[in-house]
């Protein structure tokens, strides 16, 4: 197996083929409506995409306001390939594009919350299900905006 990072890689350069076979192998609903799929990733501010050759094996993006927020969307690694350091490296490439952002969101099913502590990301809550019943988590990474000096927000009137 010879692994491919890829950041050159649009949303337009993905097959509708490609990303539902990715999508279905991790059994996620969006697969069944894969035309808002395509849509929803063409919206994507980051996209990383793994590749074994020509098969779409993992992907990763970011929503965002390109300054300060940036949320982590999607993060697959195809079923067949997981365990093999696939997500970890996605993540960490997205991560190395986000350094300057103030903060970084996740919400991920409870069963990967140590995979997201291992990156540094602070687990915020973990008593919400989805509609499967399946725990939740939100995580999130902080760094100071460069450049700017935080006071103390202490007097500020409680409301
Ligand atoms: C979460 C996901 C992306 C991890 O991808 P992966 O390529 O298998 O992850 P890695 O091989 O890089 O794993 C890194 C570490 O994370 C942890 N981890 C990964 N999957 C895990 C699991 N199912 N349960 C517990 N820990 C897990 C482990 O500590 C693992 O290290 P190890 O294999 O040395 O023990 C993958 O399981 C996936 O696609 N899940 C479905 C989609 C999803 O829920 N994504 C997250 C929300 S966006």
């Amino acid at each position: 197996m010879s692994l491919e990072y890829r950041t050159d890689v649009s949303a337009s350069g993905l097959s509708q083929d490609q990303v539902q076979e990715l999508f279905q192998s991790v059994k996620w609903p969006h697969a069944q409506v894969p035309e808002r799929l395509m849509r929803a990733l063409a919206h994507s501010e980051i996209l990383i995409t793994a590749w074994d050759g020509e098969r779409l094996v993992g992907l990763a993006n970011v929503v965002g306001d390109g300054e300060f927020y940036a949320y982590i969307h999607w993060l697959i690694t195809h079923a067949d390939y997981q365990r093999r350091g696939i997500g970890r490296t996605l993540l960490a490439k997205l991560l190395a594009k986000l350094e300057s952002r103030n903060q970084v969101f996740v919400f991920s099913e409870m069963r990967y919350a140590s995979f997201w502590q291992q990156m540094d990301f602070v687990i915020l809550s973990a008593d919400t299900e989805d509609p499967h019943g399946e725990p939740l988590v939100a995580g999130y990474r902080w760094h100071p905006i460069p450049g700017v000096r935080y006071e103390s927000n202490d007097e500020a009137e409680e409301f």
